[in-house]
């Protein structure tokens, strides 16, 4: 017979991503329902760190389902096995393990599991502290929709929403001035939003981090669409995504952060160059944390909510350090994978090759005319 939980912990992880609120409310309204009680931590795993916690109730977490943001807070710095507590007279950091104290505060709160919703960082983070004898759930968060084991994360359906409404509107301005308008997507190394805003925009070009693209390719393409007589060409590009033979463009370096790479800027130097190399005049426009920010699209609430959901059944059921996945969409598609899994790896668009297949929708963007400048 499993322990029975009375006591859940709950901590958002990482970059705030829209639906994280759809979570904390499903999460804190099933456990209460249940009999159970709740612990919010605050800031991520800051929270956990220095015990900056407070119990939810059910007023709490009414009303937020349609708003961006989590009301917990959230960090992308704080990792219990890495804390940073100062520096070095070089300058590198100086790391002190902190675990031993977030499991200290656990017990102080009487947490029996702890549901953690993140991307791969915190995940990774979820799977040490698994490791040290703790209940870990964790959900799967990230408008990228890289993390792996999952076919699907909330949030990147709202950004890809925000995306496409944003190519929308470039390209009647784009249209009207015969321009190249060159729209950069977040994403970090994967393409998914980039894939999936540049074909529901209808973008002429999408350029991805997992294919390294050449100006020449896209010249030729360009040039074939004025020759038809398109009065603009929308581009689509990922932040990750870098020229063949080129350096991935860098906004920011910033060693005190788990992913120190601050992507950003390739946008303008596409647009730049296509301008020399046409003689078209080019625009960018860079989205940024847009994508991130607002309130989030039905299907990552209902999403959330599945997830959150499924996260106290897994609880209730007696499952230990798991986290809930999305896989094979088409049928029910809820089921749960071992929290280790994730940590430290990466779901990116296949490209074929390798023996593995390449996604389907790279041929139903050609097949309508997009090309991925190669
Ligand atoms: O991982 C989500 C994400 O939004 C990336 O697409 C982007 O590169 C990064 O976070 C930006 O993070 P920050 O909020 O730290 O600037």
């Amino acid at each position: 017979m499993p322990t029975p939980i009375r006591r859940i912990g709950l901590l958002t992880g990482g970059g705030d991503c829209p639906g994280l609120n759809a979570v904390i409310r499903a999460v804190t309204k099933d456990a209460l329902v249940s009999g159970l009680s709740v612990i919010g931590f605050r800031e991520g795993f800051r929270g956990l760190i220095e015990n900056i916690a407070c119990e939810l109730s059910y007023e709490d977490v009414s009303g937020i389902l349609h708003t961006g943001g989590t009301i917990l807070g959230s960090n992308n710095k704080a990792n219990p096995s890495r804390s940073i507590v100062g520096k070095n007279p070089d300058g590198t950091l100086i790391f002190v393990d902190k675990t031993d104290d977030c499991l200290r505060h656990l017990r102080e709160h009487a947490v029996d599991a702890l549901v953690v919703v993140g991307g791969d960082g915190t995940m990774t983070i979820a799977a040490e502290i698994a490791g040290r004898g703790v209940n870990v759930i964790g959900i799967p968060k990230t408008i990228d929709n890289d993390l792996y084991g999952t076919e699907l994360t909330f949030g990147f359906l709202t950004a890809v929403q925000i995306a496409t409404d944003a190519i929308d509107r470039l390209r009647t301005t784009a249209e009207s001035h015969h321009r190249i308008m060159v729209v950069e997507v977040m994403g970090r190394h994967a393409g998914w939003i980039a894939l999936f805003a540049g074909i529901a925009g209808g973008a002429d070009v999408i350029l991805l981090p997992e294919l390294p693209f050449s100006f020449d390719a896209m010249v030729g393409a360009i040039k074939n669409r004025r020759a038809r007589g398109a009065k603009s060409t929308i581009v689509c590009v990922s932040e990750g995504a870098r020229p063949r033979n080129g350096e991935q463009i860098v906004a920011r370096v910033d060693p005190t952060s788990p992913d120190p790479i601050r992507l950003g800027g390739v946008g303008k130097v596409v647009a730049d160059r296509l301008e020399d190399l046409t003689g078209i005049e080019s625009r960018f426009c860079v989205l940024g944390h847009v994508q991130r920010g607002g309130t989030p699209v039905a299907a990552d609430r209902i999403l959330g909510t599945r997830f959150g959901h499924h996260a106290m059944t897994l609880l209730k059921g007696g499952a230990r350090s798991r986290m809930v996945a999305m896989q094979g969409i088409a049928d029910s598609g809820l089921t749960d994978i071992d929290i280790t899994i994730p940590a430290g790896k990466q779901r990116l668009v296949r490209m074929g090759g390798e023996g593995s297949a390449e996604h389907p929708l790279l041929a139903a963007a050609r097949a309508v005319g997009t090309t991925f400048g190669v």
